[in-house]
């Protein structure tokens, strides 16, 4: 198999182990065993250059297949976004931001100066029980967060006027209109009854007006549209939004007339359109990625199985459950038994480990640090704390090595799809905004999306080190946040200007 030179940065150094320093006992043999695991785990888990241009091939064809009539696994969500922020957007907005692990409330005051804004938020945290509960428990639960929100930062409600809210509901929901959403289905560990298949829009503003919640809802938005709509309000450059964080998902800017499922609506063929590609369920049929069995069984122990491809081996939620499970099976089942009478219990529970155990593996042993071989200690550390294990110095380099593995391939599958958005559109040179927490905050995410680009696209090597990639994947505006505001600035403009498509209660919006 050619390995690509991203794969090749890390090379093993095994023989660098003092071996022989250790109690290895009746272990002699064990270094030789794990070597062959590593090499097992290698030939799952590496993407070479030539799989990633098949699965760039087979993406676009996907994205492209979305938007047909009888459509695709890719959701490819038209948004109702319907122009790019000019940086001159005036006003002020509240945003919404449900996530996965906390629910944010934000004030944004869009000022006149160019691209500029004033923020006030506050987080509260989105309790574990509510995402798997009832969806009345859900609604009134953000309802009171909203209303909180509200009387700390403008005292006396009563007299409130209402205020036009940006809501980022991130998760796949087809909107007919603007000012509707669908929930297709629950994604990143969320399992409400009585939400999917039904418009979350009516829902929401129930429950907002149980409470007398002085709100008005005027757009209905994706993280990454959010991400997308902020980038590009200070660069106009930005043509992709990202996220890589709990859920793995992308927006760019369609024209309608590419929109085959949209033909009927008779909208302008040039008139853009911004696409939540919820590209998640890229390859839902199985067809191209590179399934591990640990791949099939978080799939099949998920809420959703058969869902979510793609971010299955992506995401946040999933890269420790995917380590754990390779640890779970090398100990059980495998000829090595890694952690030999240890006690794993710990490591036995299900979605116990999550990405931030993984980054901070790959965190001790940068090439940037002194000696990346001493640092296993700070892994055996964490092991011993959070799991009660103790790894011998080989299993710490075997742990180390599965940690990038999973790593380097969940940031190189991804740059397939920036790689297919690039395609479609054309797009030789732009910018991509991306958040999320593995955007962030996973050791080297950057940099090995980068090489895998580079790769994909046939890039010649660059001269100078210092000189800009053609298309360069950078840290993204606040998306949920100022993203939400304008693209609730936007559409009241745009209904102001007499632009109606979409707009299903133009009463919300004057
Ligand atoms: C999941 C959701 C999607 C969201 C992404 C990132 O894929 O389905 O809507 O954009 O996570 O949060």
């Amino acid at each position: 198999m050619a390995t690509s030179q991203a794969e090749r940065a890390r090379p093993l150094h095994f023989h660098a182990l003092p071996l022989l320093t250790m109690d290895v006992g009746s272990f002699a043999d064990v270094p030789q065993d794990l070597l062959k695991e590593i090499e097992t785990l290698e030939g799952l888990f590496t993407t070479d250059t030539e799989k990633l241009k098949q699965i760039t091939e087979q993406f676009e064809k996907e994205l492209t297949k979305g938007l047909s009539v009888e459509g695709g696994s890719i959701p490819m969500n038209p948004t109702w976004v319907m122009s790019y922020p000019t940086g001159y957007e005036t006003g002020t907005y509240l945003a919404l931001d449900m996530g996965g692990t906390n629910l944010r409330v934000c004030q944004i005051t869009l000022t006149e100066a160019k691209s500029e804004f004033d923020i006030i938020q506050s987080k509260y945290r989105m309790p574990e029980e509510l995402k798997t509960g009832e969806a009345d428990e859900l609604w009134e639960y953000i309802a009171d967060c909203l209303m909180q929100f509200l009387e700390t930062h403008h005292g006396d409600t009563s007299k409130l006027e209402k205020l036009p809210l940006g809501f980022t509901f991130s998760y796949p929901a087809t909107q007919n209109y603007v000012d509707e959403g669908i929930l297709q289905r629950w994604t990143k560990g969320f399992d409400i009854a009585g939400v999917e298949g039904h418009n979350v829009v009516p829902m929401f503003e129930a429950a907002l007006a149980a409470r007398g919640v002085p709100i008005k809802l005027s757009a209905l938005i994706n993280d990454t549209t959010g991400t997308l709509i902020a980038s590009a309000y200070t660069d106009t450059k930005m043509k992709i939004g990202c996220i890589f964080g709990t859920g793995c998902n992308a927006a760019y800017m369609e024209d309608c007339g590419s929109i085959p499922k949209l033909a009927h609506l008779n909208l302008p063929p040039e008139t853009p359109m911004a696409i939540n590609c919820e590209w998640g369920a890229f390859d839902n049929e199985h067809k191209v990625l590179p399934r591990t069995p640990y791949d099939v069984t978080i799939d099949k122990d998920s809420p959703r199985p058969g869902q979510q491809a793609f971010e299955k081996m992506i995401a946040g939620l999933y890269l420790g459950e995917i380590f754990r499970l390779v640890m779970v099976d090398l100990h059980d089942n495998r000829d090595t038994h890694i952690f030999a009478n240890q006690d794993i219990s710990k490591l036995r529970k299900a979605y116990s480990l999550d990405s931030s155990f993984l980054s901070a593996i790959e965190e001790f042993v940068l090439p940037s640090a002194p000696d990346p071989f001493e640092n296993l200690s700070e892994t055996a550390e964490l092991f011993q704390n959070k799991l009660d294990i103790r790894p011998s110095l080989p299993e710490l380099e075997l742990i180390r090595r599965t940690a990038e593995l999973i790593g380097t391939r969940a940031a190189r599958l991804s740059a397939c799809g920036v790689a297919a958005i690039s395609k479609k559109k054309g797009y030789e040179t732009c910018h991509v905004g991306a958040d999320g927490s593995v955007f962030n905050k996973y050791p080297q995410f950057k940099a090995r999306g980068a090489a895998a680009l580079r790769e994909i696209l046939d890039w010649p090597e660059k001269s100078d080190p210092k000189e800009d990639d053609p298309i360069e994947i950078l840290a993204a505006e606040d998306g949920s946040g100022v993203g939400a505001a304008l693209i609730a600035a936007l559409t009241l403009q745009r209904v102001k200007d007499g632009n109606m498509h979409g707009i299903l209660h133009p009463e919300n919006f004057v």
